[in-house]
């Protein structure tokens, strides 16, 4: 049983009501379930099938291409609010529900809300004795502060053990980032050059084309650094940076990933620098004097044994030139007799985009009568792997939730270590840099990657 709170609200009509929808279409619901969708406002449960209907309609998957009516009749509406004073129609909801499909019914809480809405429903979610047994899922960010983030996590521990909280990281759900394991661990050509010894650098690069006009409110007060870096780019870079997890198994995975977040060295000011795009502050939403970061670029290091001395560089950004979204490892040159590799001969790169994509820079002979070399690219799309059926992040992430299985989502002690390693940056913020939209960001970030520079805009 689901219970969806802000069931009526934007991040649930364009991505988590879709995501159930995609669910069904695959045949990865439960045999008996129920979604209790809770919000404000009174609605019948035909009007908020029709919600669903509409909300399907406008971002897909299309409700005629899929079991439409077997998904409808699984719908209710519980209105009149949940807070901890008043449960509104909830409670009657969710007992109903349970004679319809069983008291032992998973019990999964939603909470597809504004975060600062997390404590109050966190709250009242322990008032009414509804957080027993349950799982519960919070959107991100998980706290926007490193206060914000302790407070909201010793309220969360009050009401629920760590074990059935699920806090969303998408880009932890994408095709991609989950190949950065199965790739690395079930490959002898990836595991034995996962390091130091052959990685010279690593480079974590998500530009968007994008601005941020549909939600300038939000993103002004949020900026680049915390609406990316501590959050999607830290997971990716602590995906790449495990140690191998002891099995493939959920727990082990996300053991492995969040412990290695322990390890991250605080960021030192001048590592990062901070740009705005110009034009941000004539935005509607956005005050004329706005000294918000709209792009990010750091220079990180994980002090374990495998990783010292090589820099992590994370880049992101609003309004580049071009969206993409790369993690690729720079290996060394190889020592030996060719001695004319340039430095970016030898990456390997994943995108994280879409199904996901492998590309593998090389160094091969040209063919011809020379002994000459030339660099060559294999490519591999993941979304052709024969039998394969991609899930988008939310669909895959929802599905875990429903099956319990937390691999791929963060922990308490691991946003405690991303906040941590971030702190430097909050005590002693770099100036923001100007950058012209359509480009690739502040020219003071080139010097973060060294004679590598930034792979992404070198070659587009
Ligand atoms: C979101 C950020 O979490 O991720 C957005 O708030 C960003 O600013 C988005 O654009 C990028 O993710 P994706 O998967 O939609 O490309």
């Amino acid at each position: 049983m689901f219970v969806l709170y802000g069931a009526t609200g934007d991040l649930a009509r364009r991505m988590v009501l879709p995501a159930f929808f995609e669910l069904a279409q695959h045949g990865l619901l439960p045999e008996d379930w129920r979604l209790i969708g809770s919000g404000r406002g009174e609605r019948t449960d035909e009007e908020f099938v029709e919600h669903v209907r509409s909300a399907l309609a406008e971002f897909g998957p299309d409700p005629d291409e899929g079991p439409w009516d077997d998904f409808a009749q699984r719908l209710r509406f519980a209105g009149g609010g949940f807070t901890a004073d008043d449960p509104g129609q909830l409670l009657d909801a969710v007992a109903t529900a349970r004679k319809e499909i069983g008291d032992d019914a998973q019990l999964v809480h939603y909470l597809s809300l504004p975060p600062k809405a997390f404590t109050d429903y966190t709250r009242a979610l322990g008032a009414h004795g509804l957080g027993e047994g349950a799982r519960v899922v919070y959107e991100k960010p998980f706290g926007a502060s490193p206060e914000g983030f302790r407070e909201l996590d010793d309220l969360v521990h009050s009401v629920f053990d760590e074990e059935q909280v699920f806090r969303i990281d998408h880009f932890l759900g994408k095709e991609g980032t989950q190949d950065l394991h199965a790739l690395r661990f079930a490959n002898g050509l990836f595991e034995p050059m996962w390091s130091r010894e052959h990685v010279a650098q690593v480079q974590i690069d998500v530009p968007e084309d994008l601005d941020v006009a549909d939600r300038a409110d939000f993103y002004d007060a949020t900026g680049a650094t915390l609406d990316m870096l501590v959050t999607h780019l830290f997971q990716v870079a602590a995906e790449v940076a495990m140690e191998p997890p002891v099995s493939f198994s959920a727990d082990d995975i996300l053991s492995a990933r969040e412990s290695v977040l322990a390890n991250f060295r605080p960021l030192a000011p001048e590592d990062v620098v901070l740009g705005q795009f110009e034009g941000y502050r004539e935005l509607d939403g956005v005050p004329d004097d706005s000294d918000t970061d709209t792009y990010v670029a750091a220079r990180l290091f994980i002090d374990t044994g495998r990783w010292r001395g090589v820099p992590f560089l994370l880049r992101t950004g609003k309004r580049m030139a071009a969206k993409q979204q790369r993690v690729s490892l720079v290996l060394h040159r190889p020592k030996g007799p060719v001695n004319d590799v340039p430095a970016n001969g030898n990456v390997v790169s994943l995108s994280l985009a879409g199904a996901g994509a492998v590309d593998i820079d090389v160094m091969a002979k040209k063919p011809g009568p020379d002994l000459a070399m030339a660099p060559a690219r294999v490519s591999l799309d993941l979304s052709k792997i024969p039998g394969g059926e991609p899930l988008a992040p939310y669909v895959s992430l929802i599905h875990d939730v429903l099956i319990g299985d937390r691999s791929l989502f963060t922990t308490s002690e691991g946003l405690a270590q991303t906040w941590r390693a971030l702190q430097p940056v909050l005590d002693a913020r770099p100036e923001v840099h100007p950058y012209a939209p359509g480009s690739w960001g502040p020219a003071a970030a080139n010097a973060l990657t060294g004679e590598h520079g930034w792979l992404l805009g070198q070659t587009e």
